[in-house]
């Protein structure tokens, strides 16, 4: 039996699976779903009439993703590759012609994917806008409530200005319910468990990697020896 290291998630474990998501980028993702959640919570369920001392519980969690964010973007610059979740002109291309064939206007082949989809990359910069745009507005609110460091300040800024503020840190809230749904109803298609289990494990199977990348998109490492092999593996 091989035993499964940590290593970046462009690198191979062994000959029969492929590291998709390396242990602290899965615990990012975790966390940082996880305070989503919680935000979501504290800040809807006291509208739905259960009462309870949220505001706490809800601004030192925005300050926990808000460290979470910065944590993964500086990982995502220094030690991933920011050009897998760009999206460049072969991708709307590739979208599109998916779109066609989808709806049979087309027999073309589609070409498969990089590490992420279009539509994986559309749901990340969806993520990326809003959770930013929330954490931004939070944290011009935070002066309109005491905390350990200051004393309220409603007059900061005029009227009109906490206006926009609040109007758009409520729809953040919007979105992020609908995004959520969407994105949580992908990750339990059948199609798509690979990607769950690489989100929770780490890794997809060679299989897995074979049918549904393609490799000069997504290499593998060269140092692993017997991963560029055709596979033996059917499921
Ligand atoms: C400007 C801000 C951001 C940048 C530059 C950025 C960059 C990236 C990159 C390059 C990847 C691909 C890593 C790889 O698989 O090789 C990634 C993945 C990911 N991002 Fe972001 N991201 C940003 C904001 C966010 C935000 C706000 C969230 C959600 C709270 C988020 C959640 C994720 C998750 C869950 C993944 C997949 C886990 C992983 O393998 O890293 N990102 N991001
Ligand atoms: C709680 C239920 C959730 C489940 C079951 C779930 C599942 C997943 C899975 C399976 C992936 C991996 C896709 C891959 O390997 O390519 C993923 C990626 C990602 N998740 Fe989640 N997630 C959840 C919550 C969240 C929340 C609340 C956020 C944001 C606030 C989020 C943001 C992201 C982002 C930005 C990515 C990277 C883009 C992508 O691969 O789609 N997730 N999630």
């Amino acid at each position: 039996m091989t035993v499964a290291t940590e290593q970046p998630s462009t690198a191979t474990v062994d000959g029969t699976r492929r590291v998709r998501h390396a242990l602290v980028d899965r615990l990012f993702h975790w966390t940082s779903a996880a305070a989503v959640l919680v935000l979501l919570a504290t800040a809807l369920l006291p509208i739905l009439g259960i009462e309870f001392a949220w505001v706490t519980i809800h601004w030192v969690t925005g300050l926990v993703l808000m460290a979470l964010v910065i944590a993964h973007v500086l990982r995502a610059v220094f030690w991933q590759d920011l050009r897998s979740m760009w999206i460049g002109i072969g991708d709307i291309r590739d979208g599109v012609a998916a779109l066609r064939s989808a709806l049979q206007q087309s027999a073309d082949m589609v070409r498969i994917a990089g590490k992420y989809s279009l539509a994986q990359k559309a749901i990340h910069h969806a993520f990326t806008v809003v959770v930013l745009t929330a954490i931004g507005t939070g944290l011009m609110m935070l002066v309109k409530i005491d905390t350990p460091w200051w004393e309220r300040d409603p007059y900061w800024v005029s009227d009109g200005v906490w206006g926009v503020v609040y109007v758009l840190h409520d729809l953040t809230s919007l979105c992020l319910v609908t995004m959520i749904i969407l994105h949580v109803y992908f990750a339990f298609r059948p199609e798509k468990i690979h990607l769950l289990r690489s989100m929770i494990l780490g890794w997809i199977t060679r299989g897995e990697y074979d049918r549904y990348y393609d490799r000069s998109r997504w290499p593998a490492r060269s140092d692993n020896r017997g991963f560029d092999e055709p596979s033996s593996e059917h499921e």
